[in-house]
């Protein structure tokens, strides 16, 4: 699978086999969200991996859409420091997910609304906030996970040219 086809294949996908990621995989993603640029290479961001069974279940309650990160095999939960710019967490967790589709590997961004539950979970620094955890595992169903793409608005809407609201002309 080429860098496109893992970009535009790449569907939140929040079912997955109960089998661990593979270590290797592992090692992959990690390296992929290191190596994602940040504002003046700052490098703000950290990642805290979550496999234990009670520890994902304690995070799941910090957020209000979880119902399926207790039953994912793997929580890659990105951290950012206090003031940082939250781009720089975006980037690093859409490496990850597209590093992880281009090796068969379903995830999904969910939310951690309630923040200071979830330092105490992790056991963060104060300076440190959750930006976004991200659930991962085989997909359950299939050896890809499920291609959605009508669900986006069409190019031309979502492309301006020039000024706002002008097409291409
Ligand atoms: C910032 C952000 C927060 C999200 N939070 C959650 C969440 O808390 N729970 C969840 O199940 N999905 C969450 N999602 C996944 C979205 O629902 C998903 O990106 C959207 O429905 C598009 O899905 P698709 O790529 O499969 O079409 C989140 C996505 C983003 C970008």
């Amino acid at each position: 699978m080429d860098a496109y086809e893992a970009i535009i294949t790449k569907r939140d996908t929040r079912e997955y086999e109960a089998r661990p990621v593979a270590e290797e995989h592992l090692q992959r993603l990690l390296q992929a969200a290191r190596m994602a640029g940040s504002s003046k290479n700052e490098q703000p961001i950290r990642l805290v991996v979550v496999r234990d069974p009670m520890q994902k279940q304690a995070l799941a309650a910090c957020g209000d859409f979880t119902a399926h990160l207790s039953s994912s095999p793997l929580v890659i939960v990105v951290v950012r420091v206090e003031g940082s710019r939250p781009f720089d967490a975006g980037r690093t967790a859409q490496n990850m997910m597209v590093a992880a589709n281009a090796l068969g590997i379903a995830s999904c961004p969910v939310g951690i609304q309630h923040d200071e539950p979830a330092r105490e979970v992790l056991g963060l620094p104060d300076d440190q906030i959750v930006a976004m955890a991200i659930t991962l595992g085989y997909p359950k169903g299939g050896d890809r996970p499920q291609g959605r793409g009508e669900r986006r608005m069409s190019l031309g809407d979502f492309v301006s040219y020039e000024r706002w609201g002008q097409g291409a002309g």
